[in-house]
């Protein structure tokens, strides 16, 4: 299949047509129109090369629905950035006292345990091999959501994307290149079982448009449990 996309800045308006391969003279315009900062109609037009009326019909509806679907996504994408934007924006100073977080045995039953640490969200879980691990449930490509992903063989796959991190460092298992916030350790007293949250002292995670990246930061956690976000639509 052979694409071709134009884009008309100055109209707002930009054009994919299918020049080869299935649907070969297919063209796509999706119109954009701003109403203000946080508002914008979007017009999709489908060209087909298509003259008979039923199948016409029926491939319109598959076209008009896949697009809602996927701009649906966008938008929840998008809403869910600038959130997360806007609360680096108006961050607080962090404080520097290790989280209690009680006996192991009644933290296990309330596993796995969302967490916000310095107003950075992490999820507490425990891995197949009874490790117990924290770590951040923003992805740092373009936000996405981890909250929800299921470690496999100690790496969690974003959902948007499909980006690989290490559960146990936060780091890339793709060769992507990209880390999660640096997670705080979670300490067991081998004595007690008394479990702590230690945040990291020596970075923090800072967000630059659409992405994120580790720097040095000052010590200490300040923190709230938290409710499990609503799956994007
Ligand atoms: S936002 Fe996670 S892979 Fe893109």
């Amino acid at each position: 299949m052979l694409l071709e996309l134009r884009i008309d800045r100055a109209n707002a308006r930009y054009c994919a047509r299918t020049l080869a391969g299935d649907g070969a003279g297919t063209e796509i315009w999706t119109l954009l129109k701003a109403h203000g900062p946080q508002r914008t109609t979007v017009e999709v037009r489908f060209y087909l090369p298509e003259r008979r009326p039923d199948r016409l019909a029926a491939l319109g509806e598959k076209y008009r629905s896949s697009h809602a679907c996927l701009w649906d996504q966008d938008e929840a994408m998008m809403m869910r950035r600038e959130a997360l934007s806007a609360r680096e924006r108006t961050r607080r100073k962090a404080s520097a006292a290790p989280l209690a977080l009680g006996a192991l045995c009644q933290l296990r039953e309330r596993l796995p345990l969302l967490i916000d640490v310095d107003e950075e969200p992490f999820r507490l879980l425990e891995l197949e091999d009874g490790a117990l691990v924290a770590h951040g449930t923003i992805c740092p490509h373009w936000l996405g959501p981890l909250e929800n992903a299921v470690p496999e063989n100690g790496k969690l796959r974003c959902p948007w994307h499909g980006y690989l991190f290490d559960v146990r460092t936060g780091m890339s298992a793709d060769g992507r290149g990209y880390r999660l916030a640096p997670a705080p350790m979670v300490v067991v007293d081998p004595l007690t079982s008394e479990v702590t949250l230690n945040a990291r002292a020596d970075c923090r995670l800072e967000r630059r448009g659409e992405h994120a990246i580790v720097s040095p930061r000052s010590p200490g956690p300040r923190h709230r449990e938290r409710r499990p976000a609503p799956e994007p639509r």
